[in-house]
């Protein structure tokens, strides 16, 4: 690709260009920063979204990186101007980070927008960074790409490798059960975290991460480096200087961002096994590029779709070991009769020709398609007259049993009511019951949290009962695993049916028919929603009732319905 612009045409030269009143300002106080004119003018301005925080363990690497980046940029003849943007820690960050998803990609909209900016580097990974940063540089559509944190390295207690949560939720299980010490506890605490870096099972950061490469957001193979490698410093200092080129040609993302981009990513997912997290994020990503994406297109493709990740939760391994393997770019090759392979990426060069030489190094870790977890559906978008907009569920992280299953609802009215009830020793519940969560939805919880995985209760778990249905309108981590119905839509808190169900009521689950159907009589359910009286809303004011006013449904990606679309927003005067 050759340069298409001049320097008098950046986007920067509207404040640096010119010598009036307001171009003073703008020099002098550039000045003021330590640079002279021949520092910047002419010259792609090169805004650094950093999403680094002290509270943000994932990207504790991030200024080092940063830093990095610069260098590549200055190196390409750019001028870089670090921007520190909202961190998004999901481990710290309450009620949900999903709450905060839409504030960061406002955020990294707008600062693109009200600044001198010519071309961006957005830096994130942990979960909801990766798709906040991509949906607002969608949205302000300038030149970008984006540098992914990088998984941390394999957690280890004793002989055992350790996985970011899927360990967690096992070990938790077996504590829970009485069948490991306090002591050993402490072990695996002291043990999961190692280094730098998002989690390194597959989930949601590394299911984010690893699509927004496929999507064509990233340098080749950026996503699976592991944060503490010296190979992701200097995959920084090369962003750095590939994003001046972007900028010279303006390669912007909605030239690379396609409905087959789109695809590619959604495929990608479904063969690594990622986190059902995905389906919101695509959805509210796509829409931001003016691509109308619904989420029946995750089924569509996990029809087709093998399994051949094999890292946890649904596999052994963690994403150090896929590194070592040979990474996405060799996964996507093994894969490529599935994708579109003239998709446009930021190098400027295909998906095709950025996979073309990749190689398997361990096929224990990058299964061949006949040695594949599961050959189709490793997730399933389900209907029915519990979910009438939706459901999803991964069948390849349940018992094979339970995806064909009725029982009978044992149901909680919001989380505090199970955190209360659950292990009652009274309460009438068997592994063929059927555990329903109300109010987790975007509204009712509020922002949709990470409780999808709802915990089998403890007399059940002394059985040795490990998997059972749960139904609920949250998320759930991608870490996670069990036959869980998650993302129901509508959501309860606004009435949908699931706020209907009482204890005891028939539910059906049908994977393979992609059902889901409470067996109550219609007459009866016109009863209960005659009696059903809407909760009051969450918030009265501050972000959480702009976000309650807006937010939109899990099938149609949680977004702000005024973020969606690509209406043009002028540009702001310079006065
Ligand atoms: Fe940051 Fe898991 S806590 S990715």
């Amino acid at each position: 690709m050759t340069a298409v612009k001049r320097p008098d045409e950046l986007r920067s030269h509207r404040w640096f260009g010119e010598s009036d009143m307001r171009g003073f300002g703008h020099h002098s106080r550039t000045a003021q920063m330590g640079y002279s004119r021949e520092d910047y003018l002419g010259k792609p301005v090169i805004a650094i979204v950093n999403t680094w925080s002290d509270i943000n363990a994932c990207h504790s690497h991030f200024r080092q990186r940063a830093d990095e980046v610069k260098r590549g940029v200055l190196q390409a003849g750019g001028f870089p101007l670090e921007m520190p943007a909202l961190a998004l820690a999901e481990v710290f960050q309450k009620p949900t980070t999903m709450l905060y998803r839409n504030l960061l990609a406002m955020e990294t909209e707008e600062l693109l927008r009200s600044y001198p900016v010519d071309g961006c580097v957005l830096m994130g990974g942990c979960d909801k960074t990766t798709p906040a940063l991509l949906m607002g540089a969608l949205s302000m559509n300038l030149p970008a790409i984006f540098m992914p944190a990088g998984p941390m390295l394999s957690g280890r207690f004793r002989d055992q490798p350790l996985g970011s949560g899927s360990d967690v939720w096992k070990y938790w299980a077996e504590k829970r059960a009485g069948k490991i010490s306090e002591e050993q506890w402490l072990g695996f605490e002291q043990g999961i975290a190692r280094s730098p870096g998002h989690c390194m099972t597959m989930g949601t950061a590394s299911t984010m991460t690893s699509a927004a490469e496929a999507m064509g957001f990233t340098l080749p193979g950026a996503a699976s480096i592991p944060a503490a490698d010296s190979r992701h410093a200097r995959m920084a200092a090369e962003t750095g200087r590939r994003i001046v080129e972007m900028v010279w040609q303006d390669l912007k993302p909605r030239d690379f961002v396609t409905a087959n981009s789109i695809d590619n990513a959604i495929t990608t997912v479904l063969s690594l096994g990622g986190s059902t997290n995905a389906v919101v994020h695509m959805v509210a990503l796509a829409r931001r590029g003016g691509i109308p994406l619904t989420i029946d297109r995750f089924d569509e493709l996990a029809r087709r779709t093998p399994l051949v990740a094999n890292i946890r939760p649904a596999g052994k391994f963690l994403m150090e070991d896929f590194f070592y393997a040979g990474g996405l770019r060799a996964l996507l090759r093994d894969i490529g009769d599935l994708l579109s392979l003239d998709a446009m990426t930021v190098n400027g060069h295909t998906l095709g020709d950025n996979i073309a030489t990749a190689e398997v190094y361990d096929r224990e870790v990058i299964l061949a398609r006949n040695r594949a977890l599961v050959t189709k559906d490793s997730l399933a978008v389900l209907r029915g007259n519990l979910a009438p907009n939706g459901a999803v569920i991964k069948p390849a992280a349940a018992e094979a049993d339970l995806l064909q299953h009725t029982g009978r609802a044992i149901v909680f009215a919001d989380y505090n009511d199970m955190a209360a009830r659950i292990d009652d020793p009274a309460l009438p519940v068997t592994r063929d019951s059927v555990i329903v969560l109300q109010n987790g939805g975007p509204l009712g919880a509020p922002g949709m949290p990470e409780w999808g995985q709802l915990p089998i209760p403890k007399k059940l778990l002394e059985q040795g009962v490990r998997d059972m249905v749960r139904i609920s309108d949250a998320r759930m981590s991608g870490t996670s695993y069990g036959a869980c119905v998650l993302h129901v839509a509508p959501e309860s808190f606004v009435g949908g049916p699931l706020a209907l169900v009482q204890d005891g009521d028939l539910i059906e689950l049908d994977v393979a028919n992609r059902r889901l159907e409470l067996k109550v009589s219609d007459d009866e359910l016109a009863r209960r929603r005659a009696a059903w009286q809407k909760p009051p809303p969450r918030y009265e004011r501050g972000f959480g009732a702009l976000y309650q006013m807006h937010v939109t449904q899990a099938d149609q990606g949680c977004d702000f319905d005024f973020l969606e679309g690509i209406a043009p927003t002028p540009e702001p005067e310079i006065h």
